[in-house]
């Protein structure tokens, strides 16, 4: 049997982890890259991952001249957050006849967000006879998919609460520049003004999609600005010193709400120097469930695993745009991936 072909469109941070760990995976081959940052394009993929091995093929600025090329069965798509951004990438794609597993935050679960892209994407993934998921690990499991399963043993629910705390310091450079650690609070607020530090995307979606899970008509989904958390003493990572009144990251909340009570509240905090780090999810109902995964679970060691796991599942889904509470219940794929694929 044959292996599973993937491009990889976006050979960014994410996107070069997730095609090392294919490097190790039996059953499927990298068959094509796609990115347009000038460092990377013409260069073979296996020297932009910096592993030994030459992979025998360039990366393409072009991935509609790279798609009419080579057949590929899925797509392991990796640009950005936003779906206005990614929808052209996304389309080309589809039309190439490609699956797609996307990060893209806002694809998680677009209906509440973007109805109009979501449903225009549907349409076109049906009419090409393809399957479109967005995930990974927030979007895509800890504060949706992870707190859907836990409903599973309910009988009643009246509210859900899920908190995800990260000690940024264990993560990448970019990621603690990204939540602003080392700012003072007014820069911070002037780069959240400007858009440069946009904090955590995907706390509507998830909200949204543990709402459509339950059938739950919220009036409204609020996502509260995003907050400094200052250091009350001085932290580091190996990178990033934090002087005490600086920020030490951000905090941002979402709340799904019937009749201005919260039915569901997302709470993310990221900063250097957080003295607990968990996952933690609780559900008031019959019976009531408390969750709690400590430490929490390092992000990017989740997004690939997430998005690599999904291949299977989004190779025999349904067609159209489906979100993880569409798919069968997540789970590792450890062996050949062929054999969790019927051809
Ligand atoms: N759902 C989740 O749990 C989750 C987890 C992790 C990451 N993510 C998201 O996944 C995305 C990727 O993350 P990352 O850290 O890998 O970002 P990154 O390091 O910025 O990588 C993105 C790559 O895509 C390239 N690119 C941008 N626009 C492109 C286009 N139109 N065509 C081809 N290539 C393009 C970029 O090139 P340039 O550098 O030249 O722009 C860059 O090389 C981000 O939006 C991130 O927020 C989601």
């Amino acid at each position: 049997m044959r292996k599973i072909r993937v491009i990889l469109y976006g050979v960014g941070a994410v996107g070069s982890l997730i095609a090392k760990f294919l490097q190790e995976k039996e059953g499927v081959e990298i068959v094509g890259a796609v990115d347009i940052a000038k460092n990377k394009v013409t260069k073979d993929l296996g020297e932009v991952l910096g592993i030994e091995k030459k992979l025998g093929f360039r990366i393409s600025p072009d991935a509609d001249k790279l798609l009419s090329k080579v057949k590929a069965d899925i797509a392991i798509h990796t640009t950005s957050s936003y779906l206005e951004e990614t929808y052209p990438q996304i389309t080309s794609l589809i039309k190439h006849g490609v699956k797609v597993v996307s990060t893209c935050e806002e694809l998680s679960y677009p209906y509440y967000t973007k109805p109009q892209l979501a449903r225009k994407l549907d349409l076109l993934a049906k009419k090409h006879k393809v399957t479109v998921l967005g995930t990974g690990i927030n979007p895509g499991f800890l504060m949706d998919t992870l707190v859907i399963a836990l409903t599973a043993p309910c009988q009643k629910i009246e509210k859900i609460e899920a908190i995800r705390i990260m000690n940024a310091a264990s993560r990448r450079l970019p990621f603690q520049k990204k939540i602003g650690a080392g700012l003072t609070v007014e820069d911070f607020r002037r780069r959240i003004e400007s858009k440069q530090i946009t904090g955590h995307v995907g706390l509507e979606q998830s909200t949204a999609m543990i709402a459509d899970a339950l059938a739950w008509k919220l009036d409204r989904i609020v996502a509260e600005p995003v907050e400094p958390v200052i250091a009350k003493k001085a932290v580091e990572s190996n990178d990033i010193k934090v002087k005490a009144g600086q920020v030490a990251g951000l905090r941002q909340k979402a709340k799904g709400l019937i009749k201005n009570e919260a039915v569901i509240t997302l709470d993310f905090q990221a900063y250097i120097g957080a003295e607990e780090e968990y996952d933690a999810i609780t559900i008031k109902g019959v019976p009531n469930i408390n969750q709690k995964i400590q430490p929490c679970i390092h992000g990017d060691l989740g997004t690939i695993a997430m998005v690599v796991n999904a291949i299977p599942k989004v190779m025999q889904a349904p067609h159209g745009l489906v979100t993880m509470k569409d798919l069968p219940v997540p789970s590792a794929t450890l062996e050949d991936m062929r054999r969790y694929v019927l051809f």
